[in-house]
């Protein structure tokens, strides 16, 4: 296997630092914090992606909560996708009555977060919110907007703090945008 240098080589730059995201993510664990006291929520967390920004928001959600995740991909390729979703997990409880805060890492053409929360809805939750870290608007192919948003972003390669390029760079404490060289040419 080639050598290969540090991952930070591989961003053209930070788009989100890293105490712009402590920053961010305090707000929007604050208002949460006020929406849903007493409603005892149920935060769903969509992995892969989710899972750092997670682990930090619901650290910053001062409220009585429980936690589930779901495990979701496309069918197809990003230009041929054909709106399905598959659902590699569910839910491990029911949802009936129960306030829902869906967790996503990026909304991008909205397929998947259109898909699930209808998916849900038939299990009559009592309501869905939708949370993402970065929306990325001008890409949106389905009706669908976030509740609550981190960061409105451009249409770039974002990577980092649970984003991944061919499942690496998740690990990068922040977003960074990656070099195009790093996606044009074949590992
Ligand atoms: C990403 C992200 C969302 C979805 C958004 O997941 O976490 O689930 O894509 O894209 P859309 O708005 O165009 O549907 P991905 O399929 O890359 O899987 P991952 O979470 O495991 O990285």
């Amino acid at each position: 296997m080639a050598e290969r240098k540090g991952m930070c080589e591989d961003l053209a730059r930070i788009l989100i630092s890293e105490e712009q995201l402590r920053s961010r993510i305090g707000e929007l664990g604050a208002e949460l914090t006020r929406d849903y006291r007493d409603k005892n929520p149920i935060f769903v967390g969509v992995l892969k992606g989710c899972f750092i920004f997670m682990a930090d928001l619901l650290r910053s959600v001062d409220i009585y909560c429980t936690m589930d995740f779901m495990a979701v991909s496309s069918y197809g390729n990003g230009t041929t996708s054909t709106g399905a979703v598959k659902i590699n997990k569910d839910l491990s409880r029911d949802i009936a009555g129960r306030h829902l805060i869906i967790v996503e890492d990026i909304l991008d053409s909205g397929i998947t977060l259109s898909y699930l929360k209808q998916y849900l809805e038939v299990r009559r939750p009592a309501s869905i919110k939708l949370v993402t870290l970065l929306d990325k608007p001008s890409r949106r192919r389905a009706d669908i907007r976030a509740d609550y948003v981190g960061f409105e972003v451009e249409d770039a390669f974002v990577v980092g703090y649970g984003l991944d390029y061919a499942e690496e760079y998740r690990n990068l404490p922040y977003i960074g945008i990656l070099k195009p060289e790093v996606y044009e040419t074949e590992k």
